[in-house]
């Protein structure tokens, strides 16, 4: 059966929103929080890499590709590969006795897998929350969107606002970092709220402060809220993303122990997700977490590093076999 990428009501009587309970773990992605506040995830904010693809698809219209790469990634450096689950916020031990340092299995939250600076609405590791909301950088998001949206975040919003984050952050952070994969995933994040928290049957890539507000803070879907077309959303995706880069071009690089000191990084890969930014998420990234896996363990990383090779597989990236094949 052909799967039905349609606009449709997502925000509906089978996923109302619901406060948090305590010990209900929250992470720093607006998106996957409020699929767990919906009951798409598990409102706990444990899930399955397969939970993940299905929800982000399901209720967002996020192209199954960029699902895909983002929920093995970050499973590979956040989640335990044995249990299959991850927590979308800080380490839990709901995920199951961890594998051997040096993996650290202490999911999304954790800064510089994944997680990275230069986020819209939180603040970079060194100052010390790099997952919780922040109001005022939500502050600075309504002015930006006043100044260049006339009150909506919109393209030129996310362009001007990416730039500023970046600045800020070679300005007041002595160990701001923009290296691969964080490079690329500044901007495709910036994109995201473009297309996924925009009502699918509007779809005009303005995002008001209210509809912000409601996704970024409280996990929470507008009343009547529609998913955008998943068949459209990937390309909308691929739109934006050079359109915000293209605003304020900047280069993959990091502060080297004091403010302004940022210097471009030669070695890190690009804006594209192309192949070096595959491999290097592999090499640099996966393996140095699990060193010498064996048994189950060196199985079931075999089988999430073959997840995330899919999309770049289309690409005509070569795998790599860190463990053998
Ligand atoms: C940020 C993971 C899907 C919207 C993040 C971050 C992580 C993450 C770890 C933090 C990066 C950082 O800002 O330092 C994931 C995973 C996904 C996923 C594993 C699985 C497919 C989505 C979806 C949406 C979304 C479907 C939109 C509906 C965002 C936005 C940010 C973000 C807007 C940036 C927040 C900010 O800059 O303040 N995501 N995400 N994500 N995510 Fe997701
Ligand atoms: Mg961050």
């Amino acid at each position: 059966m052909a799967i039905d990428t349609s606009v449709k009501l997502v925000n509906d009587m089978d996923h109302p929103w619901m406060p948090l309970r305590p010990g209900d773990l929250r992470g720093p992605c607006p998106g996957l929080n409020t699929l767990a506040s919906h009951g798409y995830l598990p409102r706990n904010g444990i899930a399955t890499p397969t939970q993940i693809l299905n929800a982000v698809q399901d209720a967002f219209g996020m192209d199954p590709d960029r699902a895909q790469l983002l929920a093995y990634s970050t499973m590979l450096v956040d989640g335990n590969v044995i249990t299959d689950l991850m927590s979308i916020g800080g380490k839990s031990c709901l995920t199951g006795p961890d594998p051997p340092k040096p993996a650290t299995v202490a999911g999304l939250s954790t800064h510089a897998v994944f997680e990275g600076d230069a986020s819209l609405t939180c603040q970079d590791f060194f100052f010390g929350d790099n997952h919780s909301f922040n109001p005022e950088l939500f502050d600075q998001f309504v002015d930006f969107s006043n100044r260049f949206g006339d009150g909506f975040y919109n393209v030129t919003v996310a362009g001007e606002l990416r730039f500023q984050r970046i600045q800020q952050g070679i300005a007041t952070n002595p160990q701001f970092s923009l290296v691969t994969p964080r490079f690329t995933t500044v901007y495709g994040e910036a994109a995201f709220p473009l297309v996924f928290f925009v009502d699918g049957r509007k779809a005009d890539g303005r995002l008001s402060m209210q509809d912000a507000l409601g996704f970024f803070r409280d996990s929470r879907m507008p009343d009547d809220f529609h998913r955008t077309d998943e068949s459209k959303s990937g390309g909308l995706v691929n739109t934006f993303i050079p359109q915000i880069f293209g605003a304020h071009p900047t280069q993959p690089g990091r502060n080297y122990g004091s403010v302004n000191t940022f210097t471009v990084d030669p070695n890190s890969a690009g804006l594209d997700a192309d192949c070096s930014l595959y491999e290097h998420f592999v090499n640099d990234i996966v393996v140095p977490l699990y060193p010498n896996p064996q048994g189950v363990l060196k199985d079931n990383l075999n089988a999430n590093l073959g997840f995330f090779f899919g999309p770049f597989k289309q690409g005509n990236c070569t795998r790599i076999f860190p463990y053998g094949q």
